[in-house]
């Protein structure tokens, strides 16, 4: 098995190649003068190989990126590792008209790869829209033993993150609590207690996603 690097996912990858010894397939891409993408996977030889294929969603360009390289790879088995998972939040209608964003993306991945890992991807709920094998990996674990905890509380700014705050208070034998979050926009957000006592406590504020940081700095300014 062989490791192909989208362009988003280089460096982790490279790393991947590093740690598990396995070779490299290079792509070649470049943009066309109106802003198209091309791309070529490997020298001349046929791709009709196995391949863990490594590539973050975090721009439209990211997924562009991604269908052609699993067209170049159509005669081969694919296991997807997607890091970060664009378009995950929309994981249902929350009204009359809006799509599930997250389901047009994995519709138009599933029938092509062996199976998607994702890394802390937003809610269990988006596995039910992969029609491949899924499984969602996590890094707090990982996080938590990296970080001083003395005297500290896991605190999630909204419900949605507190499995994510009880996986990194798990790691280090912490507490941990959530803040009620309700959101009037993609900018306008209000943060309120739950049964939050953090007098005195190092706070460790753990999320999914920074997008504007409006959660993650009102979440700071309640909590001070
Ligand atoms: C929302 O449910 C997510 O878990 C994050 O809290 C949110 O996407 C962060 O966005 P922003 O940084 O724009 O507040």
């Amino acid at each position: 098995m062989k490791i192909i690097c989208g362009k988003s996912s280089q460096y982790l990858g490279n790393r991947l190649a590093k740690i598990t010894g396995k070779e490299i397939v290079e792509v070649e891409y470049k943009k066309f003068p109106d802003g198209e993408q091309y791309i070529k996977v490997g020298g001349d030889d046929e791709l009709n190989d196995e391949f863990i294929l490594i590539q973050s969603l975090v721009t439209d360009s990211d997924i562009v990126h991604l269908l052609l390289l699993l067209d170049a790879l159509k005669e081969s088995k694919i296991d997807l590792i997607i890091p970060y998972m664009g378009y995950a939040r929309q994981d249902r209608k929350f009204e009359i008209g809006e799509p599930i964003s997250i389901r047009a993306i994995a519709t138009s991945i599933s029938d092509k790869v062996e199976r998607v890992t994702t890394v802390d991807v937003h809610s269990s709920e988006v596995s039910k829209y992969f029609k491949c094998e899924f499984q969602n990996v996590t890094a707090f674990r990982e996080i938590a033993s990296q970080v001083d905890t003395d005297n500290s509380i896991v605190i999630a700014p909204d419900e949605g993150a507190k499995g994510y705050a009880k996986e990194f208070a798990d790691e280090s034998d912490l507490d941990y609590d959530f803040l009620v979050k309700k959101r009037y926009s993609g900018t306008d957000i209000d943060i309120k207690p739950k049964n939050v006592d953090v007098e005195g406590r190092n706070i460790i504020i753990v999320d999914d996603i920074v997008s504007t940081g409006g959660t993650v700095s009102e979440a700071i300014s309640f909590l001070k």
